[in-house]
């Protein structure tokens, strides 16, 4: 069959995998490679179980793979082979050297960028998928304008918006679709023929159009807004506890002007993820960068109010178990950094486990997606903890339950069976506000909400 466009993904992520999977989907005269180093995580794409869980991925997978859907192991092929190349490497923060800890490491980009232009044979459109640096397009640039021949590429900004858990539904019916471009003849060329791929299926007013620069920062102010609201309400939280306030009422009360809007104000454990952290983070290194160190501290209160609100949760277990957790089982429900995804990337759950753990609780995990990636991040821990899928027997004889994971199965749980089942005084810290807490308190619980009075059966210092 010809194909009317051919394109290649390099990078076969959360991200290159599910993108790449809808364009097939919706286009099928089109042919999409997905490539990677990662030659384990190609199998797996090629397999019946794959590399990452989101729900309704693996009907479109099944639909197009094979057909116009392929994964790959040979890079420098597909570079040769495809005319429009997605790059959706990861961009890590640095570890090492300048901007370590904040800045981003770009060395898997810059990486891709040297294959491309190592391997193409004819022109090419270079697209930026992964969230990047202001400014990195010039890089690209530099290095694709490098090479001796005289081929030619024209590098486009097109960043990611979908959310994990909710990727497909974001894929397919996403609130708007970005495409930088050099501002010349052949880049709105270039634009247009992107502009083109999405037009199959996204109305033509949700995609719309920037300069470059525009492009690549409107991706990171757009997590930094994000990850901004979640810890505006978690420092509201902490008021609302020693006000006795409700913080989901003030959520709501807030939320309902439409100036403010609803969303992302749900206060809970805090903010995890691959990106909002090391997102906000370069943010705060390339506002330090061009000498603007109120910009960057602004920003990156953003981070410590998230790191204060897993504090926070800490110090009240341990306050609310009378200063002791030493030998007391505790039981984590739910690991992933939110609900519908398998992924813990940089989710609360692991520090909070670390600290537990610290103090000599015993801990058990359950979780339904992430019980394999929460035994990889915690293998220097080997031993210590039990992982238990299934949320009543990981309850079982445990003396605290602490919700990390909105997973609708925790809301739906027999909490009577599981108090009956647990060590008294049972004790229920929701971190994610999900329970009703009136209900769990009557069943027999000691409940500690976030950012709401706890609801304890113990007297107070004045009624005794
Ligand atoms: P990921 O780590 O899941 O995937 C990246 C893949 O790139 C890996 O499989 C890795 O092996 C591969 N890779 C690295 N260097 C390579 C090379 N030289 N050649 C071929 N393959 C190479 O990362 P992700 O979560 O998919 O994120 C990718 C980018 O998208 C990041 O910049 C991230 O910030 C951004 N993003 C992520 C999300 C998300 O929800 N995860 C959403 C929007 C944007
Ligand atoms: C986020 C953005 O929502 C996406 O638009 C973006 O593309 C993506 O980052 C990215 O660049 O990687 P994601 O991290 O997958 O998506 O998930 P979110 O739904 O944004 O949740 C992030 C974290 O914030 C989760 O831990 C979630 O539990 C927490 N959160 C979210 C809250 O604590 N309260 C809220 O009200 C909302």
């Amino acid at each position: 069959m010809k194909f009317q466009k051919k394109i290649l993904c390099i990078g076969a992520g959360y991200v290159g995998g599910p993108s790449m999977a809808m364009i097939a989907h919706k286009c099928p005269d089109y042919r999409v490679t997905v490539a990677d180093i990662n030659h384990e995580r190609i199998d797996a794409w090629n397999s019946a179980e794959l590399p990452v869980y989101e729900p309704g991925l693996d009907d479109i997978v099944k639909k197009t793979r094979g057909k116009n859907l392929f994964f790959a192991k040979d890079i420098e092929n597909q570079i040769k082979e495809n005319d429009i190349i997605f790059v959706c490497v990861n961009t890590p923060t640095k570890t090492f050297g300048t901007g370590a800890g904040k800045a981003a490491d770009l060395q898997y980009l810059e990486k891709t960028a040297r294959q491309i232009l190592q391997y193409s044979q004819s022109p090419k459109i270079v697209i930026e998928k992964s969230t990047l640096p202001v400014k990195t397009a010039l890089a690209m640039e530099r290095i694709l304008s490098s090479g001796k021949g005289k081929i030619t590429f024209e590098v486009l900004s097109n960043p990611e918006f979908m959310a994990e858990g909710t990727a497909i539904k974001d894929l397919e019916n996403p609130d708007r679709v970005l495409i930088g471009s050099r501002e010349t003849k052949s880049g709105l060329k270039a634009r247009a023929e992107l502009v083109d791929i999405y037009s199959n299926w996204i109305p033509q007013e949700k995609i719309i159009t920037s300069n470059i620069w525009s492009s690549e920062l409107s991706k990171l102010v757009a997590n930094a807004f994000l990850a901004q609201r979640v810890s505006s309400i978690n420092s509201i939280s902490a008021l609302c506890e020693k006000a006795d306030a409700n913080v989901a009422e003030v959520a709501r009360a807030v939320g309902m002007d439409s100036r403010v809007g609803g969303k992302f104000l749900n206060a809970g454990i805090g903010f995890g993820g691959s990106c909002f952290k090391k997102d906000i983070l370069n943010l705060v290194y390339l506002c330090s960068y061009y000498g603007l160190p109120e910009v960057a501290d602004y920003w990156e209160s953003v981070v410590k109010i998230n790191e204060y609100q897993q504090e926070r949760f800490i110090a009240n277990i341990l306050g609310s178990m009378f200063n002791t957790l030493a030998g007391k089982k505790i039981c984590i429900l739910g690991f992933a950094f939110k609900a519908d995804t398998g992924d813990t990337r940089e989710s609360p759950a692991i520090y909070i486990t670390r600290r537990l753990l610290a103090e000599h609780a015993e801990v058990i995990i359950s979780d339904p997606k992430a019980l394999k990636n929460a035994a990889l991040d915690l293998a220097d821990e080997e031993g210590k903890i039990d992982y238990i899928e299934d949320a009543y027997r990981a309850a079982a004889g445990c003396h605290a339950l602490a919700i990390m994971t909105d997973w609708d199965l925790y809301k739906k749980l027999d909490y009577k069976k599981i108090f009956k089942s647990m060590v008294k005084p049972a004790f229920l810290f929701d971190g994610r506000n999900i329970l009703d807490h009136k209900k769990c308190f009557e069943i027999g619980f000691n409940v500690y909400p976030i950012g709401k009075p706890a609801l304890s059966h113990f007297k107070t210092s004045q009624e005794s």
